[in-house]
């Protein structure tokens, strides 16, 4: 039997909920996952050190009886977000950096930034805190089309945005563009995370056979080109961009809308996805730094001791997982995966 032994890998950008929600993804992601950057963006948001430390006791909660996981939590900038919190933020370890959402930008950002230049004296104690800042990089202007809207964001708030801080870290999330991935090649304490969706899918996966919702995430899938070009970044073994899925849960009658929501579900297989993407330019030799080393070594964590083995399995993802009173559809639903992470 082929396999592939890794070091246990951590998700750097990952969307757990709250309350029974939680519960029912939570334990995908521990499966595979040791640690994971927790995504702010519940209702109403987490703001403060106070409403982090209170999430991440949920979190703890949820873990299933036996397992390890240690959640990394974020903070959601506002407008109003004060210096001092960012101060406590770093006293307290356990919050890893601080998410910023342009205000309607994706799923639960009512509460974002409405104009970026309104937190320089919280980007200041960042900058001076070492505390990392995640972005959500799209424009919210209706104006631009939804398919430049990375691309704008890089040149009209990324780039002043690293000339006021340059000694800022920041992590792109989620890139989509050659225009990210050329953006993080040539800008200092600068990584990105890439998600399985965007190796693995141009925009056509979105109206294959028919509109398919499944496949809607923010930001956007992009033409073929773009997933080229951020499949070389991942694969090239620079340690600027490692693993975040993105993960984001909703229930199939939220997707299956007149107006559906943004996000794929992909905790159940993450691993098998990216080594899928990995394998297609016989890039298999990279998926364990990616995955494993080059996050850790951005956050200045220690890297996990344990591994994960996969093996070279056909098997069929199934429709719809449960999920509170609905389905939950992983992402590529009903098709085959042929690597298959082997559970301890
Ligand atoms: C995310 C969600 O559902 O919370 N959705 C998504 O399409 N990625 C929000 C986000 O990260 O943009
Ligand atoms: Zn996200």
């Amino acid at each position: 039997m082929e396999t592939l032994t890794l070091t246990r890998p951590d998700d750097w950008h990952l969307h757990l909920r709250d309350g029974e929600v939680l519960k029912a993804v939570l334990p995908h992601t521990v499966r595979q996952f040791a640690r994971a950057i927790v995504m702010p963006n519940l209702k109403p948001p987490v703001r403060t050190v106070a409403e982090a430390a209170a999430y991440r006791d949920r979190i703890l909660a949820a873990i299933p009886a036996g397992q390890q996981f240690e959640p990394l939590m974020t903070l959601y900038l506002t407008d109003n977000t004060r210096p001092e919190e960012i101060v406590t933020a770093r006293e307290a370890q356990f919050v890893k950096a601080v998410k910023y959402y342009p205000a309607g930008a994706t799923t639960n950002s009512d509460a974002g930034v409405t104009d970026i230049g309104k937190c320089d004296r919280v980007f200041e104690a960042m900058e001076q805190a070492d505390m990392p800042l995640l972005l959500h990089g799209e424009v919210t202007d209706p104006a631009v089309d939804i398919f430049d809207r990375e691309k704008v964001f890089i040149e009209k708030h990324l780039i002043p945005l690293k000339q006021r801080f340059p000694q800022l870290r920041v992590v792109l999330e989620h890139i989509t563009t050659s225009e990210a991935v050329d953006y993080v090649l040539a800008t200092d304490r600068t990584a990105a995370t890439i998600t399985p969706q965007h190796l693995l899918y141009s925009r056509n996966a979105l109206f294959q056979g028919g509109l398919r919702p499944h496949y809607f995430c923010l930001p956007i899938l992009k033409r073929e080109t773009h997933r080229q070009a951020i499949l070389r970044a991942a694969t090239s073994g620079n340690p600027k961009f490692f693993l975040g899925t993105d993960s984001a849960p909703h229930s199939r009658h939220s997707k299956e809308s007149a107006c559906g929501c943004a996000g794929c579900f992909s905790a159940l297989h993450a691993l098998e996805l990216y080594a899928e993407a990995f394998e297609s330019v016989n890039a298999l030799d990279k998926l364990e730094a990616f995955a494993s080393f080059y996050g850790p070594d951005f956050y200045q964590l220690p890297r996990n001791r344990d591994r994960i083995t996969l093996s070279k399995t056909t098997w069929r993802i199934p429709d719809q997982l449960p999920f509170v009173d609905d389905g939950l559809v992983p992402l590529r639903a009903g098709e085959a995966l042929t690597w298959k992470a082997l559970l301890n």
